[in-house]
């Protein structure tokens, strides 16, 4: 017997319900559960057209991989797009994101590769230009500029590209379909006839999915669900810094993090960021420290920077830039309660040069170590890192891969380290080993 199944889908974050609710249970948002229908719990008579076959037998996917010519998006992507994949590329206006897709269809194209790109957004001419500006005017790269989901569908039917991008996901509709252009029903609607022309012609396929700046993916957290892989491209709007990083990734890891600077001439990798985000440090400055942080399996040097200034006021600031500011205000009590460092009536400002956000408790120590610094008046010394996370006691703890951390110490120049007791020898680095923050202080020249 074929029943019909219903159930509920939240319009505002994808999750679902057996049954009707006012509000949603997953992410509270009132009235956006819409009925969907589930077709027939069936088997057929004619019995199963697939059929299963030996785990050895299958084709892994790896070997065919399609390198976007991009080096920062393949190290994310882990090499390349994979055909019959699909992949959002998700982030806030203004990012880059279509002058990425251009980049890396332009190189793939210029390899050889049929490129089909899709602008719901910019008229061709607009798309010209960019290219003309960025290099990438390859006979290849053939260019649609259409907002209907039915004629995109038959065109990429009909071109058989090999690579198919679609900008942005948003703008693209059925007008058969019920809602506007870039509401939920929508978007998830163009996106699985999008996977399912990717799967069925093995067409490896980009979607451009904006973010707003709440991070409320309008649209691509149901896109999350129905993709192989979703990248999130960041950074600050009034630094050239872009992060982009795989949130999900069916195909490889998702610790790999790529960077890439905009530029007049398009989006270039950084392949040396410690060096970039140290390059205008002056050195002698007091609350100024260097430490190695790790971004997915990235180690990275970045300078952390404090300000320390008297206040009348009877709720002094703490505020922190690229930093946690709850972890600055931890840390502020823990200088005070563990170290003597006295701050009851300044204002504490805390930031990471260069538009990296830091949130890892590895920089914990390197916090407190620039404010100390700031409070007291004395600078580092220049060819010292510091590293550990602090506890509330005021004791030193370990942070994962210490060795690899300092070994890009090394490589930048560094000759000397505060660290963990526990922490391992490393070649061409002097450490010097506290168990506590009132010790690394003192190892620092800034104690109270
Ligand atoms: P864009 O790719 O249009 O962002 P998105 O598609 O994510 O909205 O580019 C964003 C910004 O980048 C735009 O304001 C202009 C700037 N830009 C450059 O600085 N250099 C360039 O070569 C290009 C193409 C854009
Ligand atoms: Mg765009």
């Amino acid at each position: 017997m074929t029943r019909t199944r219903v159930r509920h889908r939240c319009e505002a974050c994808g999750g679902t319900s057996p049954k009707w609710l006012g509000r949603c249970p997953e992410c509270g948002e009132w009235g956006s559960l819409v009925e969907e229908l589930l077709g027939g719990a069936s088997t057929s008579a004619s019995g199963p057209t697939s059929s299963p076959v030996p785990i050895g037998d299958v084709d892994p996917l790896g070997a065919t991989r399609r390198a976007t010519r991009v080096g920062e998006l393949d190290r994310v992507l882990g090499g390349g797009l994979v055909p019959g994949s699909v992949t959002v590329l998700g982030g806030e206006p203004g990012m880059g994101k279509s002058t990425l897709l251009l980049q890396a269809l332009g190189a793939m194209a210029a390899d050889g590769a049929r490129c089909l790109l899709v602008s719901g957004e910019e008229s061709p001419e607009q798309v010209r230009l960019r290219a003309g500006r960025l290099g990438t005017l390859a006979p290849d790269l053939l260019l649609l500029a259409e907002t209907s989901l039915p004629m995109v569908l038959a065109h990429a039917a009909q071109c058989a590209p090999d690579v198919l991008a679609v900008d942005s996901i948003q703008s693209v509709v059925d007008p058969d379909a019920p809602g506007v252009a870039g509401s939920l029903v929508q978007v998830r609607d163009a996106a699985q006839r999008l996977v399912r022309l990717a799967k069925e012609r093995a067409v490896a396929t980009l979607l451009v999915g904006h973010v707003t700046k709440e991070g409320t993916l309008a649209g691509p957290r149901v896109l999350e669900h129905v993709v192989d892989t979703v990248l999130a491209f960041e950074g600050d709007r009034h630094h050239a810094l872009r992060m982009l990083r795989a949130l999900k990734h069916r195909f490889g890891p998702t610790d790999e993090l790529g960077l890439l600077e905009m530029t007049a001439t398009g989006l270039r990798g950084v392949p040396d960021a410690s060096a970039l985000f140290l390059a205008d440090r002056r050195a002698g400055a007091s609350g100024s420290v260097v430490t190695p942080v790790l971004e997915g399996a990235r180690p990275m040097l970045v300078e952390v920077q404090a300000l320390v200034a008297p206040t009348g006021a009877p709720m002094p600031r703490r505020a922190a830039q690229s930093l946690e500011t709850s972890r600055l205000s931890m840390l502020v009590a823990v200088l005070e309660r563990r170290a003597g460092v006295g701050l009851g009536a300044t204002d504490v400002y805390a930031s990471v040069a260069g538009g990296v956000r830091v949130v890892e408790a590895g920089a914990d120590l390197a916090v407190a170590v620039a404010v100390a610094s700031a409070r007291a008046d004395v600078a580092v010394g220049s060819e010292t890192v510091v590293l550990g996370e602090i506890g509330l006691g005021g004791e030193l703890r370990q942070v994962a891969q210490a060795p690899r951390r300092l070994a890009e110490a090394v490589r930048l120049g560094f000759t000397h380290a505060v660290v963990p007791t526990s922490t391992p020898d490393v070649d061409g680095l002097t450490l010097e080993r506290v168990a506590d923050l009132a010790a690394a202080l003192a190892a620092c020249g800034c104690a109270p």
